[in-house]
């Protein structure tokens, strides 16, 4: 085997997603635990912004410093490399996981027991459906009281639209919770509370052994053994297949806090997760073992120093080997680049690396040479496709209130659309720019850098909008007419794309309704 395809077998990239206080920072530092990457729990810094800090600005700034660090988390684990992708646990940064989402080739999500399937999991789901990617559920929390576990799967299926497969079980929950039976291992993982110790399992290959009520005593052997029955009954056999197609996901009980069920989960998920996989370049799919490199930007970091308006740019490597000083071409705008002092995240520490491999994340210093999307080859011509724009929630006119700066406002406003904080939409019937986000404080980060990091002033002015759709049609003349119709709800993306500002979702409906021939798409990505 070539040291490229061994590289590659031993990567494991991933991203955990839940929502904000299900676990997903505690379940990570106990990843790292295992992984020897930190040696105290505790050590791994929230990436997520408390939720007391909603409407402070200052307080996210401060806590950006911590992200760059905690975006990707790369450690060894026995022969396997493992990156751990950061997504930002607040709701206004949702687009920002929807992109890291497109640069990971497995999932683990977490739920909370008691809560069941929430609102930001079910989003952050529906963009995996979309991708097919691979996920494992882990849930969390039993030692807590909690809602049934065999209620919890069927919600699981229902609300996430997935099938699902038990491969541990939980023996009770809350204050008689004695541990999980590891139907994958076929072993008994007994339960006692603490932070940092792996508990010992039993092996019990056979579940009828009389040993077990010792362990656990009459009734909740009863009960387990009942409940086994029913799940081999209920649920199909797990096959490692579904789960890389999509189709099935194996699901896991545990305490992350403390520390339970996690080793179970993290043996589990080496074994059976993905490894990197083929992407779809517009032109071509591009398989990791290819020997030409290729990788592409699916995150910008800008940095704290606003004197400096330096950045990192996130590439993924899809295919290759990628080195240090050699010479890569930017695709989007024909040049040839090198790299000095690209970095590496291991141990939570960043550091330069010479080389990498699909999988892996290098971050390269950037002084807004770099897009959201943008691809690096060898030299071929690839652009590579999955990084869809969501339709945006919020709207609002933006206005320059230094019109001596005019330059600088449009120079900063196009870089931060370039690193994917916000859209930016003219209307074709005023003129006017309009700046769509996911969330609130997207508007506050905004007037924030502009102010900072480009000397711009800008003011916010409310418009009632209720979505922007991209339009298309194949009928040229439908949308000639469509966009003759309706130019006053006319507006034009960054790229030129045609959108369509429906202020109410009657009017929506009715657009839809009238126009037959016109497709409405919500996210950029058709
Ligand atoms: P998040 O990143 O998904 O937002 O969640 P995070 O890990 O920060 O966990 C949210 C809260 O839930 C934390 O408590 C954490 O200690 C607790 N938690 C996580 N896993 C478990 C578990 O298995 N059992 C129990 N009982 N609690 C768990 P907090 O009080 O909000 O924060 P902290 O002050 O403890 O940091």
């Amino acid at each position: 085997m070539s040291t490229l395809t061994e590289e590659i077998n031993k990567r494991r990239t991933f991203a955990i997603i839940s929502h904000p206080d299900a676990g997903k920072t505690t379940l990570t530092e106990k990843l790292l635990l295992f992984g020897g990457a930190i040696h105290v729990a505790g050590a791994v810094k929230s990436n997520k912004i408390k939720k007391t800090a909603t409407s402070d600005w200052m307080e996210i700034e401060k806590q950006r410093g911590i992200s760059v660090a905690t975006s990707v988390m790369g450690f060894n684990y026995g022969d396997y490399k493992i990156n751990i992708l950061d997504t930002p646990g607040h709701q206004d940064f949702a687009e920002d996981t929807y992109r890291t989402l497109t640069a990971v080739d497995s999932v683990i999500i977490v739920i909370d027991a008691a809560k069941g399937v929430e609102m930001q999991t079910r989003k952050l789901m529906e963009v995996c459906r979309m991708r097919k990617t691979p996920v494992i559920v882990f849930i969390n929390k039993m030692d807590r009281e909690g809602k049934d576990p065999f209620d919890l799967l069927d919600e699981v299926e229902a609300e996430l639209q997935i099938s699902v497969r038990p491969l541990s079980w939980p023996i009770n929950i809350g204050q008689r919770f004695k541990g999980v039976y590891n139907i994958f291992e076929e072993n008994l993982n007994l339960y006692t509370p603490s932070k940092q110790v792996v508990t010992e399992s039993v092996e019990f290959k056979d579940i009828n052994n009389p040993e077990l009520e010792r362990y656990i005593g009459e009734d909740d052997a009863k009960k387990l053994r009942n409940d086994l029955e029913l799940i081999e009954g209920v649920y199909s056999d797990f096959s490692v297949d579904d789960y890389l197609q999509g189709n099935l996901a194996p699901v896991f009980f545990g305490s992350a806090l403390n520390n339970f069920g996690v080793k179970e989960l993290l043996d589990c998920f080496v074994q059976i997760a993905p490894v990197p996989r083929p992407v779809q370049a517009l032109e071509r799919v591009v398989k990791p073992e290819e020997e030409n490199f290729s990788g592409f930007v699916f995150k910008i970091h800008a940095n704290m120093d606003p004197n400096h308006r330096s950045c990192i740019a996130f590439v993924k490597i899809c295919s290759g080997k990628f080195e240090r000083n050699a010479n890569y071409k930017h695709v989007r705008n024909g040049k040839m680049m090198r790299f000095s002092s690209p970095t590496a995240f291991m141990a939570q520490k960043k550091s330069t690396v010479d080389e990498a491999y699909p999988g892996d994340i290098v971050g390269l210093p950037d002084t807004g040479n770099f897009k959201i999307g943008d691809t690096l080859t060898g030299g071929e011509e690839l652009h590579f496709k999955g990084l869809p724009s969501f339709s945006p929630e919020m709207f609002k006119y933006i206005e320059n209130t230094d019109p001596m700066k005019t330059k600088q406002l449009n120079k900063g406003l196009d870089q931060l659309m370039d690193e994917g904080v916000a859209q930016l939409f003219s209307h074709q019937f005023n003129g006017r720019k309009i700046v769509g986000t996911v969330g609130q404080l997207q508007f506050e980060v905004i007037q924030y850098r502009l102010l900072h990091e480009y000397g711009a002033q800008c003011r916010w002015e409310p418009i009632s909008l209720y979505k922007a759709c991209w339009i298309e049609s194949d009928d040229t003349e439908a949308l000639e007419n469509f966009k003759r119709r309706k130019f006053q709800f006319m507006a034009k993306d960054k790229e030129n794309r045609d959108v369509f500002l429906a202020d109410s979702n009657y009017v929506l409906q009715m657009a839809q309704s009238d126009f037959p021939k016109i497709k409405f798409h919500f996210t950029s990505e058709f």
